[in-house]
């Protein structure tokens, strides 16, 4: 066993079908009394039905959360907190509004407490993103890690069945590469492996029948385990190159997580044994990148970057820019063999 350093990170989880229905005990245990609701615009409905149950302990619903926290929408977020006299921000949805939570809490130290819907995995790290003048810039900062997070897979049910499998390769991404993080330990492969194998067997129930209650709690289950791997070791590649793929080329995050994945796991295949038994292990193939595509591949997933937007003719430009300032990788980055992974990535070819 080699030597390692684990922290422990202060987070109170609320998981399982209904609990939902705890919420205002959740408010209370925080020593909250007013309770600002963040949601997206297309999840009013749900944020109402929040701020109804919570009454009086409601502050106001603020619905302008959108995907990569624009400086501007912090800003007024902000500004309604504090208008509203919020003591703390109730999150519900997906990594935007989470963020939007986060962006607060990192401005006024407000406690927030998350209720996800998909399983990007936000809610169990203190990494923020805020995006001005069109570029994102990130940061880890201890008090925008949502105190409390109530993981309610009822509420995941409406989220679409293309966004499920998405969301959810996005969510093994996370485990996938703290598999090989430098920091990593026996913890968070425990976590990372059973992450995954929740999330493999989860998707293809949730693609057969939506609302099936076990597959949308096995899937939340998965992104809880997956998310604290994200919030515990540092990621590498795939995340750099998602990021760069994201942010320079304005792609859907979930989606550019899901093309990639592949790619940079082959990538790094013989730099990192143990992981990709692992991976493969908990996906029941032989293959760990193969049984990622073909994970995406069989749940109706995208599998090139064309098909998602990006422009054939900047895959020099994603190239340089993934190959500068790279994050910590097992395999050092190499610009020419980036550049054909993208190509290969970008046309939807298997991972090599
Ligand atoms: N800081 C972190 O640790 C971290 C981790 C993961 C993702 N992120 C960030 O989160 C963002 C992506 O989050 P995401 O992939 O969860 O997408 P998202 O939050 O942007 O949600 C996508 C869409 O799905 C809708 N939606 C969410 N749940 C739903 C449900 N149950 N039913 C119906 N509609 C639903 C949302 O309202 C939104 O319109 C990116 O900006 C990414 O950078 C941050």
């Amino acid at each position: 066993m080699r030597n390692f350093i684990h922290t422990s990170q202060p987070q109170r989880v609320v998981f399982g079908a209904g609990t939902l229905a705890h919420l205002a005990r959740e408010i209370d245990a925080l020593g909250a009394r007013r309770a600002l609701v963040l949601c997206t615009p297309e999840q009013r409905a749900q944020a109402q039905r929040v701020a109804d149950m919570l009454g009086a302990q409601a502050a106001g619903i603020f619905d302008r959360a959108v995907m990569h926290v624009p400086i501007e929408t912090a800003r007024e977020a902000r500004e309604t907190a504090r208008r509203l006299n919020a003591d703390c921000a109730v999150a519900i949805g997906g990594g935007s509004t989470t963020g939007l939570g986060k962006a607060i809490a990192l401005d006024s130290g407000l406690p927030i407490l998350a209720i996800p819907t998909t399983y990007a995995g936000s809610e169990m790290t203190p990494i923020y993103g805020l995006t001005e003048g069109g570029l994102k810039k990130t940061g880890k900062d201890a008090r925008v890690l949502p105190r409390t997070v109530i993981y309610d897979p009822e509420l995941s049910r409406s989220l679409p069945v293309g966004l499920s499998v998405t969301s959810g390769i996005n969510a093994i991404a996370h485990a996938a590469e703290g598999l090989y993080a430098q920091d990593s330990n026996p913890v968070m492969d425990l976590m990372a492996e059973e992450g995954i194998a929740a999330l493999a067997r989860a998707l293809p129930a949730i693609r057969r029948s939506p609302d099936d209650i076990d597959a949308r709690s096995d899937a939340l289950y998965g992104a809880w385990l997956c998310g604290s791997v994200l919030g515990n070791v540092g990621m590498a590649l795939h995340h750099k190159l998602c990021h760069t793929l994201g942010g320079s080329f304005n792609l859907p995050h979930a989606e550019v997580h899901t093309v990639v994945l592949p790619h940079a796991i082959s990538y790094n295949a013989q730099a990192a044994p143990r992981a990709m038994q692992r991976i493969a292990r908990a996906l029941g193939c032989e293959d760990a990148a193969l049984g990622l595509f073909e994970l995406a591949r069989a749940n109706g997933a995208p599998t090139s970057l064309r098909e998602i937007g990006m422009p054939g003719a900047e895959l020099d430009r994603a190239a340089d820019i993934a190959a500068a300032n790279p994050y910590w990788n097992p395999r050092p980055i190499e610009r020419d063999a980036i550049r054909a992974l993208l190509q290969r990535a970008f046309d939807g070819d298997p991972p090599q």
